[in-house]
């Protein structure tokens, strides 16, 4: 087996890429009495929270679905409110996320954002490029089979010009050029509400992804959830296809 498959079999280990769909921010405000919007703001607080916990916890990657493709279909004043959030979010924290070394980076389709927004984004990732700490990998206006598409129309044009074989398309290939080229697969995927699907979150990258879903609303994540998150990843045993640990090494003679 090859020796980045056996990354993380060993369940002591904090994951190095934690992936989370944070949802419930609607129905936690409903809960409540109060409009969607009072929801997603409390929802800014669970990220900020989260990442100060991924920081502590010593996870390298933390990757946040904040804003899906399909998401456009919501009400226009939701996407408006939305779109206000990331802006505020970016331009009140992205001193101190730098400050703390953090690195900022941005997945999703490009096209068709706003203006103002696509700026904000490439300076939060301009600014942090340089920093080592943990990897912020912010998913905006993504979803997987817009990226698998993009990634295939690059593909195709590469091979049109003759920069690359047909033949030498590899699943590694595909990876790198996807948005995520250069962050490895996510060890552990959260996805907060109840909810038991993937909303055409990182469908390629979480192929041997534990998944892990909780039944607490984003907005109620904190520093303890994630701590719960992380030992029931613990608690896994990851094959990749192979056999178990307790069955490497046993004897066919045995079974016979
Ligand atoms: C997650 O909460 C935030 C985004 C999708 C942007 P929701 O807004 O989906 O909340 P629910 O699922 O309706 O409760
Ligand atoms: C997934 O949540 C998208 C984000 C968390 C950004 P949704 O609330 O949009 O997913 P569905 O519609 O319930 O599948
Ligand atoms: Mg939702």
């Amino acid at each position: 087996m090859p020796e980045r498959m056996m990354e993380n079999t060993g369940q002591s280990m904090v994951p190095r890429h934690v992936a989370i769909i944070m949802d419930g921010n609607g129905r936690w405000a409903k809960a409540r009495g109060l409009p969607r919007g009072f929801g997603h703001r409390k929802g800014v607080e669970a990220v900020r929270d989260a990442v100060k916990s991924a920081r502590e916890f010593g996870i390298e990657y933390l990757t946040l679905y904040a804003f899906s493709s399909e998401n456009w279909r919501r009400p226009e004043d939701e996407v408006n409110d939305l779109m206000g959030l990331l802006k505020i979010f970016i331009k009140r924290d992205l001193a101190e996320l730098h400050s703390a070394d953090v690195r900022i980076r941005i997945i999703g389709a490009r096209d068709g954002l706003r203006s103002d927004i696509l700026q904000l984004l490439l300076e939060a990732e301009e600014t942090t490029k340089n920093n080592g700490g943990l990897v912020l990998v912010i998913a905006f206006n993504y979803g997987s089979r817009d990226e698998i598409a993009r990634a295939v129309a690059k593909i195709a044009g590469d091979v049109a010009g003759g920069r690359l074989a047909a033949s030498e398309i590899l699943p590694e290939t595909i990876s790198h050029y996807l948005d995520t080229a250069d962050i490895p697969d996510p060890d552990l995927l959260i996805r907060t509400s109840g909810e038991v699907r993937l909303s055409n979150f990182l469908m390629w990258q979480a192929a041997y992804s534990e998944l892990v879903f909780i039944p607490e609303f984003w907005p109620d994540f904190d520093r303890k959830i994630f701590l719960q998150a992380i030992e029931t990843y613990k608690g896994r045993e990851r094959r990749f296809g192979a056999v178990g640990k307790a069955d490497v090494g046993s004897k066919i003679a045995e079974s016979i």
